[in-house]
């Protein structure tokens, strides 16, 4: 056993840690077992989102990394697929040890490239990481076919066969996770993997594939950096790449679909979301209004797929609720993400920031539209350096707004009273989204209805918790196609099924 490391309490220790290891990092691919340099001597500059400072670099790679790195992943596929499950289970055990041996590291470099708070966002997610890659070693051997009766001496069964070489596309509000649930399927079933990071966060996940190296054989993992339309693209065309599987926006999604369309290859996508969180006059408040805030994941300054944006309450309870949710956001503590007492950290970069300002000046400029809390940035000298934004609740926003409809993917979320039941459905699946949904009450029967009659692939009550490993996880709608985390998605997106017949009335046989 390795001694326990020091515990690094100090903000600015962080930080120079992080930092050595993001510039070490800087400038390479992770291709055939190897952290090398790019053949594409192009990079781009990775920001330090809470300060503005450049913190490293990274590879802007094209179509020559992709060939590349599609080549080691072809190459490593036969004996990667054909090795027994219980191997691969053993290796991708050895990964999750690995991964949770230098979590506390990997989060610290991720916060200081994300902006997410060490305390209230990096460091779980990294042991989420850690967790979807031990759930899936633990279903390397659960890809299994079907027998079909059949009486006329046919024997009839299926085979589930890995697809090849998966290229995987991710964003940057929470890569530990997002590559965790990329890679921890495809691998387990068989697959090797080209992944592209997003161009605003590619070093935390850099790490982590360097540190797959030490237990994977060579090609089976491999990393590039880069553009969508220079990197993820010629990714997604690749005539090697069989299968795949991206998060991020809808628009991109869409463009994903019609790329993978012209060589009929599988796509799963989890795109956006514009989640519906209904209060229910006799819920226990106090759960609503932690649920409110939660579900806007301010600790992820809103920067997720499944936040809660659009917030309904009952007319009987609204003001109370409201004023309730309002004084919870004087508690968030918003600061230096790499400090243990923040909680609320940095957006991603300028241009999302611009984004959020963006609406909340459409809104601003709505008639009857208020701003209730919130509405602008920090007003402290150093938050200014970075992209801060305040947890911002609007009331009065007509339903048909941008403002309601679109995801602003920031802390920014729409409160509406309502006071009928069916018109609250009725507009909460007014959407072009459909990935979650929640509702807050204590009758049974009209959390039934809500089941029912809801359009969201994700959908909760009386609670409002993140995705994790073994709980299904996709939406309908905008919001994507297929499934993640669980094991029964695994199999359908990550291996195709080959029907076999042996007839055995054949003479002689
Ligand atoms: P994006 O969808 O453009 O980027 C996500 C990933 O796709 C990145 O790795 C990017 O390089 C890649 N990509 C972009 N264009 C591509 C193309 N033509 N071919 C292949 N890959 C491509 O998201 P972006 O621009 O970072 O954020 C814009 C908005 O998207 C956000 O404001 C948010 O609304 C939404 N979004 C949703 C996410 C989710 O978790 N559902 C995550 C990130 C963004
Ligand atoms: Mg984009």
């Amino acid at each position: 056993m390795m001694d326990a490391p020091a515990c690094v309490t100090d903000a600015a220790e962080r930080a120079r840690n992080a930092k050595v290891l993001a510039e070490r990092l800087s400038d390479h691919v992770v291709v055939a077992g190897k952290l090398v340099r790019a053949i594409s001597r192009a990079s781009f500059p990775v920001e330090n989102p809470a300060s503005g400072e450049i913190i490293g670099s990274a590879p802007r790679c094209g179509a020559e990394d992709v060939a590349h790195a599609v080549a080691a992943a072809s190459s490593a596929f036969p004996s990667w697929a054909a090795m027994p499950g219980r191997q691969r289970s053993a290796k991708l055990l050895e990964v999750a040890s690995r991964l949770e041996a230098e979590a506390e590291s990997i989060a610290c470099l991720s916060s200081l490239e994300t902006g997410n708070a060490i305390a209230t966002q990096t460091r779980g997610e990294a042991r989420t990481m850690v967790d979807i890659f031990r759930f899936f070693a633990g279903m390397a051997n659960e890809a299994k076919g079907k027998t079909v009766p059949l009486t006329d001496r046919r024997f009839l069964f299926t085979k589930r066969v890995p697809l090849g070489v998966v290229g995987a596309i991710i964003p940057w509000n929470a890569p530990l996770m997002q590559t965790a649930s990329k890679l921890g399927p495809a691998l387990a079933t068989g697959n090797t993997v080209v992944l592209k990071t997003a161009e605003q966060a590619p070093l935390a996940v850099m790490r982590i594939f360097e540190i797959l190296q030490e237990a994977l054989p060579p090609g089976v993992a491999n990393l590039i950096s880069g553009f969508g339309e220079e990197a993820g693209r010629p990714l997604t065309e690749h005539p090697a790449v069989r299968k795949v599987t991206f998060t991020g926006s809808s628009a991109v999604g869409a463009q994903i679909m019609h790329y993978a369309a012209d060589k009929i290859v599988p796509v799963t996508a989890e795109l956006g979301g514009k989640n519906p969180n209904i209060i229910m006059p006799d819920a226990d408040l106090d759960l609503a209004v932690a649920g409110i805030v939660q579900g806007m994941r301010l600790f992820r300054q809103g920067q997720s797929c499944t936040a809660g944006a659009r917030i309904f309450i009952h007319t009987a309870v609204y003001r109370e609720v409201l004023g309730q949710v309002v004084s919870e956001f004087g508690k968030g503590r918003m600061g230096n993400p790499l400090d243990e007492a923040t909680q609320i950290g940095s957006l991603i970069s300028a241009e999302q920031l611009a984004r959020v300002e963006r609406y909340v000046a459409m809104a601003r400029g709505t008639p009857g539209a208020r701003i209730v809390i919130g509405g602008e940035r920090p007003n402290d000298a150093v938050l200014r350096q970075g992209h801060f934004y305040l947890p911002t609740l609007i009331e009065g926003v007509p339903a048909s707004s941008p403002v309601c409809r679109d995801e602003i993917f920031g802390p920014v979320a729409t409160v509406t009273p309502w006071a009928d039941f069916d018109s609250v459905i009725k507009e909460a699946n007014d959407s072009r989204y459909g990935l979650a949904a929640v509702l807050w009450t204590r009758d049974l029967a009209r959390a039934m209805d809500f089941i029912d009659r809801i359009e969201a692939g994700f959908v909760q009550v009386n609670q409002f918790s993140v995705a994790e490993a073994g709980i299904e996880y996709g939406g309908v709608k905008l919001s994507g196609i297929g499934r993640e985390l669980s094991p029964e998605s695994m199999v359908e997106h990550f291996t195709w099924p080959k029907t076999v017949i042996i007839n055995y009335a054949t003479p002689g046989l």
